[in-house]
């Protein structure tokens, strides 16, 4: 429909993570209009999930230069090396930025960050909140500040579309607001800038550490707007989830790296390390390689998950240093100071996205992306432990100067709101709030942690059955489910994983935190390089 109310302004931002909202304060703070969209409240991201901390060279005799090669080396050849250079200088200033906006970290008694370790960090350069609520902090940082300074927020909004121009050029948003208030129903921002931050897409799988918003929103909405996605592919299963049972679905408690980082064991169901002699940092070896250590050794015993073994640690470390996962397993009725906390990989992170240069700038001009929706590429085919929080705040800094120096330039250019001629849409064969089991389930079966050209061509018959099914009751009886979050979520979710899979096909070899059963070696032959996807503009 017609939106039914608009506002204007110089920049709309969708999404209010650590990226979301960086970029909304620094655009402020040029004195750009600034609006925030976000689809629930503005801290029910990923962002207050995240736990180990944030990384940078910080530390004493470490140097931006060893983070880079950290960096490079778990994104095993994919990564943009100019890209992570910018993250890593530029990473050490926007924290201490960060902690200027209010966000406490936590010190030594001397006043010294505290800084620990994670896999793939050869240095301890990840600073933490509250022990294990680093995300939690920095979430309540930026919405204090976000509200302090009066900017426009709009809640429950669903983006439905990212309007374009005659030019092909960004003018704003459509979105669908839930709630009482002066904004209500289909409306419309108009701004000549818009920046997604949306978050990822770990709901795809049936057992993720996202939350259930993490819906792939912004790479759908990108795809719809004629924009290049890439990497898509390379999810990130974080190796030690909690593990509730096989058929346990939706966001599970994540067991930070950082556990292992204070010398936490992996241990197998006979209580024997075995990452040791797999890598010279065993436990801390970049993500992948310990979730493809953890799958080998589950698959050799038959058993559903491994132990994360930290008694050693003793209640008073527990306590002081993860209170919060320390309670997320007491809740489960396990006690990680008398017992091995069992764990597996879940879904955890895309390290692809919507394309963007080292100004964050998509291919449609206009559209921004920063933070886990984007691919930077920073992480290349395995984002390195505690990137991401930094990589929200540096792209998402870089987006608003950028902004602010075209809008100086006059290179955004004013337009006037209204009157708005809206180009008659496809009407989009939504899905049923069910069909996202469906397409979870199918993911976790066949485009898992562990995939081969089978277990795709499996999920890809049964994703292309989901979308003409809905495509089909759309032409022949005019029949689409009711529009609303969850129909969209669920159509969003279809969107992300049929590129996913489509990309995971073509990538025939193992690299990062793709892994393939059938090309089990990688490949810098044929395939040092990305997957990079544009959707054909009928847009369904
Ligand atoms: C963790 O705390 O293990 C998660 C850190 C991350 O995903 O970067």
């Amino acid at each position: 429909p017609a939106p039914g109310w608009f506002i204007a302004a110089d920049v709309v931002v969708v999404g209010s993570g650590v990226a979301g909202l960086t970029a909304a304060l620094r655009c402020d703070a040029a004195g750009l209009r600034t609006v925030v969209v976000t689809k629930a409240m503005l801290d029910d991201g990923s962002t207050r999930w995240a736990q180990g901390g944030i990384a940078a060279a910080l530390g004493e005799g470490d140097t931006p230069e060893q983070h880079l090669d950290d960096t490079l080396v778990a994104g095993a050849g994919l990564c943009d090396e100019q890209a992570v250079r910018l993250l890593v200088t530029e990473g050490p200033d926007a924290v201490r930025r960060l902690i200027a906006t209010g966000a406490h970290f936590d010190e030594s008694e001397q006043g010294d960050l505290e800084l620990t370790r994670e896999g793939g960090h050869h240095r301890r350069r990840i600073a933490h909140a509250g022990g294990d609520a680093t995300g939690a902090e920095i979430s309540r940082a930026l919405v204090e500040a976000v509200r302090a300074r009066g900017l426009r927020t709009i809640e429950n909004a669903l983006v439905l579309d990212v309007l374009t121009d005659a030019d092909g050029r960004t003018a704003g948003v459509t979105l669908h607001v839930m709630g009482e208030g002066q904004h209500d129903g289909v409306g419309a921002v108009h701004a000549p800038a818009v920046v997604l931050a949306t978050g990822g897409m770990g709901q795809v799988f049936s057992a993720t550490t996202n939350p259930s918003v993490s819906t792939g929103d912004g790479v759908a909405l990108a795809l719809r707007a004629g924009a290049e996605v890439s990497d898509l592919e390379f999810v990130q299963f974080h190796p030690t989830v909690l593990f509730l049972g096989p058929d346990a679905e939706g966001q599970q408690p994540l067991v930070s790296e950082a556990v292992r980082g204070e010398g936490a064991h992996l241990v197998d169901a006979d209580g024997v390390r075995f990452m040791q002699g797999q890598h010279e940092l065993a436990e801390l070896a970049p993500r992948d390689i310990v979730a493809k250590g953890i799958m080998r050794r589950m698959q050799e015993q038959g058993a559903e998950h491994m132990y994360l073994d930290a008694r050693h640690f003793g209640a008073a470390m527990w306590e002081h240093r993860f209170p919060t996962i320390l309670a997320a397993c007491r809740a489960h009725g396990i006690d990680p100071v008398t017992e091995p906390v069992p764990v597996a990989p879940a879904a955890h992170y895309a390290s692809g996205g919507v394309r963007t240069d080292s100004q964050g700038r998509t291919t449609v001009p206009g559209l921004y992306a920063c933070g886990e929706v984007a691919c930077t590429g920073v992480h290349g085919a395995n984002r390195l432990a505690s990137n991401s929080l930094l990589e929200g705040l540096v792209y998402a800094e870089r987006i608003a100067a950028d902004i602010a120096t075209r809008r100086e330039e006059n290179r955004l250019y004013a337009r006037v709101p209204a009157p708005v001629a809206y180009p008659e849409q496809p009407v989009h064969p939504l899905l049923d709030s069910e069909a996202r089991f469906a397409i979870q389930r199918v993911m976790s079966d066949g485009a898992g942690v562990l995939r081969s050209a089978e277990s795709l061509e499996r999920a890809a018959g049964r994703l292309e059955q989901l979308h003409s099914d809905a495509r089909d009751a759309l032409a022949e009886n005019g029949k689409t489910a009711e529009p609303g979050v969850d129909t969209w979520e669920s159509t969003n979710l279809l969107c992300v994983a049929r590129v996913l899979v489509a990309a995971a096909r073509l990538r025939e070899e193992t690299r990062g935190c793709h892994w393939r059963e059938d090309h089990a070696d990688r490949d810098d032959t044929d395939w040092s390089r990305h997957i990079v996807v544009r959707l054909n503009p009928d847009r369904t």
